[in-house]
């Protein structure tokens, strides 16, 4: 039994072949059944005449809709005429699993497909999407592992909110509220005093209600968290990162790149270092392209759409001023009205992809800031906590995975990095 993808040789040109997979295109030209089989490879012609496989299985071919399974075995022939210049001739076809009136035709709306996303993601579209994402969750796994660390599990039901109120997700939980996570970070904090630099790959939770082009309300989520590293060294970690999951898609998946038309060379070109820029920077630029910002306004989706259009490479925007940032960023010593943190910003008007940055290590410091946010100490008591036995400098980020498969794949809207999107809308399937 022969992978589709690897039929395409020489050394089977005129051998008898098996394959298998499900049917592609179907057409029927007098005594000739011309089917285009796909497997997870490839795709490949298939001919199948009576002559050749007998009655009972040109009438199988004959009955078989688009999207059936079969079993084929033949000869492989060149022929300059098929997709990729080779064919099978069937000797014999095997119908497996009958589909009939497969419902997903030409020119459906993006709607109906994403009603159907259980049998779109058998487009070549999709396919190509979900081998990139799998070599983005590859390579990060890679990444880490290389660089020594350790990975870890936090929970999903939480009981406090991390990146503000406005977001959490409630669940009821035998009579108390519970919430789901927004992200890992303070759970991470606290394994960095037993392992020191640790990550995680986990979903993350945002009621966001918010209709943009980058916003699910499940996401996933990679996480980092290390000790006695600052800010600078953070964005030095994340930089190796983006780039060594950029090396890995461009080592694997240029076929895939390609069938979704994206334009590598704006990838291939990307080197290090990134680039960094101060918030105050931003917005200057913001307004040089005719934004209405000032001086503390936070960036949305289109605020960044703007900015980064233009932009070739990553950019680290730093120093944001503490007001629009959580409580638990670290105010710079020589400017305590901005925080030593970073948002890195994808090019081509892709906008964020990672938030990080330096927390809060002193406990004074830290109570204050929950006090200026008029948050409650109690819902952060383990937390604080940290802050009381032994604490040390440290640094982490968050970056969302389906926002950098939506970059990396250069595609239109987040929906379409994720095998079954969530939004406000959609739960099913
Ligand atoms: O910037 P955020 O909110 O930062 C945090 O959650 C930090 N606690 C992370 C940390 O330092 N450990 O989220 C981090 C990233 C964003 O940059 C974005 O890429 C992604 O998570 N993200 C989302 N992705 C898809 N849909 C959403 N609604 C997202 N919200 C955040
Ligand atoms: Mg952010």
């Amino acid at each position: 039994m022969q992978k589709i993808k690897d039929l395409f040789s020489e050394k089977f040109v005129d051998n008898e072949i098996e394959t298998r997979g499900w049917i592609y295109r179907w057409r029927e030209s007098g005594k000739i059944i011309f089917i285009i089989l796909r497997d997870s490879t490839g795709i490949i012609q298939v001919t199948v005449s009576k002559d050749m496989v007998g009655e009972e299985d040109f009438n199988s071919a004959k009955s078989a809709g688009i999207e059936s399974s079969v079993i084929v075995s033949g000869i492989l022939k060149r022929d300059e005429r098929a997709p990729g210049g080779f064919e099978v001739l069937a000797k014999k076809f095997v119908l497996v699993g009958k589909s009939l009136n497969f419902p997903i035709t030409k020119d459906k709306s993006d709607e109906f497909l994403l009603d159907m996303r259980h049998l779109w993601l058998r487009s070549r579209e999709m396919t190509a999407i979900l081998k990139i994402r799998s070599t983005v969750f590859e390579f990060l796994h890679d990444f880490f592992k290389r660089e020594g660390y350790y990975e870890v599990q936090a929970p999903m039901f939480v009981s406090s909110a991390v990146e503000g109120g406005s977001t959490l997700f409630e669940v009821p939980y035998f009579g108390r509220k519970a919430y789901l996570t927004q992200s890992s970070q303070f759970y991470l904090e606290t394994f960095i005093f037993s392992l020191e630099n640790v990550y995680t790959v986990a979903p993350s939770f945002r009621a966001e209600k918010s209709r943009t082009r980058r916003h699910l309300t499940e996401f996933w989520h990679c996480e980092a968290e290390v000790a006695w590293i600052g800010n600078d060294e953070m964005m030095k970690i994340e930089e190796r990162m983006i780039m060594h999951i950029l090396d890995g898609v461009l080592k694997n998946n240029k076929e895939e790149l390609i069938l979704l038309k994206r334009d590598i060379s704006k990838l291939e070109d990307i080197t290090l270092p990134f680039n960094r820029m101060e918030y105050a920077d931003i917005i200057k630029l913001g307004k040089d392209v005719g934004l209405d910002l000032d001086y503390g306004s936070d960036l949305g989706a289109d605020e960044e759409y703007a900015i980064t259009q233009k932009f070739e490479k990553p950019t680290f925007v730093i120093h944001f001023p503490k007001e629009i940032k959580p409580f638990y960023h670290r105010p710079d010593p020589q400017n305590p009205s901005v925080v030593l943190n970073h948002d890195l910003l994808a090019p081509e008007g892709y906008g964020e992809i990672i938030g990080g940055g330096e927390r809060i290590f002193d406990l004074d410091e830290l109570l204050q800031r929950i006090k200026e946010e008029r948050l409650n100490p109690e819902d952060y008591s383990w937390y604080i906590d940290l802050r009381k036995y032994g604490s040390v400098p440290h640094s982490g980020f968050g970056l969302g995975i389906d926002r950098l498969v939506w970059w990396i794949a250069g595609l239109e809207h987040i929906k379409y990095a994720v095998p079954y999107p969530r939004n406000v809308r959609r739960l099913v399937p």
